[in-house]
């Protein structure tokens, strides 16, 4: 049996995605998880197990430390080689980046490249990454042919990336780039979602507000060129998300097994875009979040939402959830934490 290693796997994303890529694929192939734990808690492993009846292999290691990374992929060569990575584990939080950008260029670019490096040497060359909408300008349905140009150095450490597996690809293998927009909500049953350290997402901060944790939302600016001044994003339900990765790997599979290269990246997103206001206004439907406007912060932007068509007519992927069942999905999970 082959495995699949998912960096950053007991996080928001890589969690929920794994329990999606059990449910499909989790007989035919070895599921490997790898993280430290620095936005995320070894609880996850637990809820993890509760829901697909299984035991995964987990790693605390470092992608910054080679030669920890390199041993899993030595332990696993001869009985359950590692032929398919996909890449979460990542710094994701825009205004600490624009603070301190070496520490997201060394996690998440030195990271990588150590990554890429140990693939190479164990010959693993099927690779899905978490790229993000953050590597393109601001805009309205923005397609992928749209050029790079991020806003802070977290978006330019996903174009540094993806840069580096458009190079690799050129001697073969199979890499495919997922540009998320923006993930929220959680699993039906509320046991998987967003738990970060510290909140720095929209959705995150609305669930501690909406269980009184925190008292009010802080709204970063209002006048911006939109409909209610706030910034609007192209919001996108975890579960449509972590079902785009099972596509996207049975793509690789596909590709793989009849020996094939492959290159492409794409937008993970819906097509729709919501203000900060909008998300306050439906969230407050379930419970009253209040807010208070306040300065904006550096490197955001008033507008980005996704251009999904080429995801559907190469992938046949489509988000189907909308914003309602986010938040109620949001809430439910926030709830059945405290
Ligand atoms: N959530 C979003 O809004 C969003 C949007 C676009 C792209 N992405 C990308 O998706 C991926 C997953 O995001 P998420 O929302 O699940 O974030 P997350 O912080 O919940 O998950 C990332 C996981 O990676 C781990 N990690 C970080 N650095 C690591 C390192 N050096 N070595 C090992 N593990 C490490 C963290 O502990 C965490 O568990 C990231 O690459 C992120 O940049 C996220």
């Amino acid at each position: 049996m082959q495995s699949i290693l998912v960096t950053g796997g007991l996080g928001y994303i890589g969690s929920i995605t794994i329990t999606e890529l059990y449910k499909a694929i989790g007989k035919y192939y070895k599921i490997i998880i790898l993280d430290n734990l620095s936005n995320s808690n070894i609880q996850v492993l637990d809820t993890i197990t509760s829901i697909i009846g299984e035991k995964l292999d987990l790693y605390i290691v470092d992608i910054q430390n080679q030669t920890e990374l390199k041993e899993v992929f030595k332990k696993y060569k001869e009985t359950n080689p590692i032929n398919y990575i996909i890449h979460f584990a990542a710094l994701k939080a825009v205004g600490e980046s624009v603070e301190n950008p070496i520490k997201y260029y060394q996690n998440n670019v030195v990271g990588t490249l150590n990554l890429l490096n140990c693939a190479e040497e164990y010959k693993c060359q099927n690779f899905l990454f978490s790229s993000s909408a953050t590597v393109y300008a601001p805009g309205e349905f923005v397609d992928e042919e749209a050029p790079f140009k991020p806003s802070n150095p977290y978006g330019e450490t996903k174009v540094v990336i993806e840069y580096l597996i458009r190079s690799l690809s050129k001697k073969g293998g199979r890499y495919l780039c997922l540009r998320y927009f923006n993930p929220v909500g959680a699993t039906k049953d509320g046991k998987l979602g967003e738990m970060p350290n510290k909140p720095n997402n929209l959705f995150p901060y609305i669930e501690q507000v909406a269980i009184g944790n925190l008292q009010q939302l802080y709204v970063f600016g209002n006048d911006y060129n939109t409909h209610d001044g706030t910034g609007i994003r192209d919001y996108i339900h975890i579960l449509d998300l972590a079902e785009a990765h099972v596509v996207a790997l049975q793509e690789l599979i596909k590709r793989d097994e009849k020996k094939e290269n492959y290159y492409d990246y794409f937008n993970i997103g819906t097509g729709k875009g919501f203000s900060v206001l909008d998300i306050v206004n439906e969230y407050s439907k379930l419970v009253p979040i209040k807010y208070q406007i306040t300065d904006k912060r550096a490197g955001d932007v008033a507008i980005l939402v996704a251009n999904p068509n080429k995801t559907k007519e190469k992938l046949g992927w489509v988000a189907k959830r909308g914003l309602t069942e986010m938040c109620q999905d949001s809430y439910n999970f926030i709830k059945s934490k405290q």
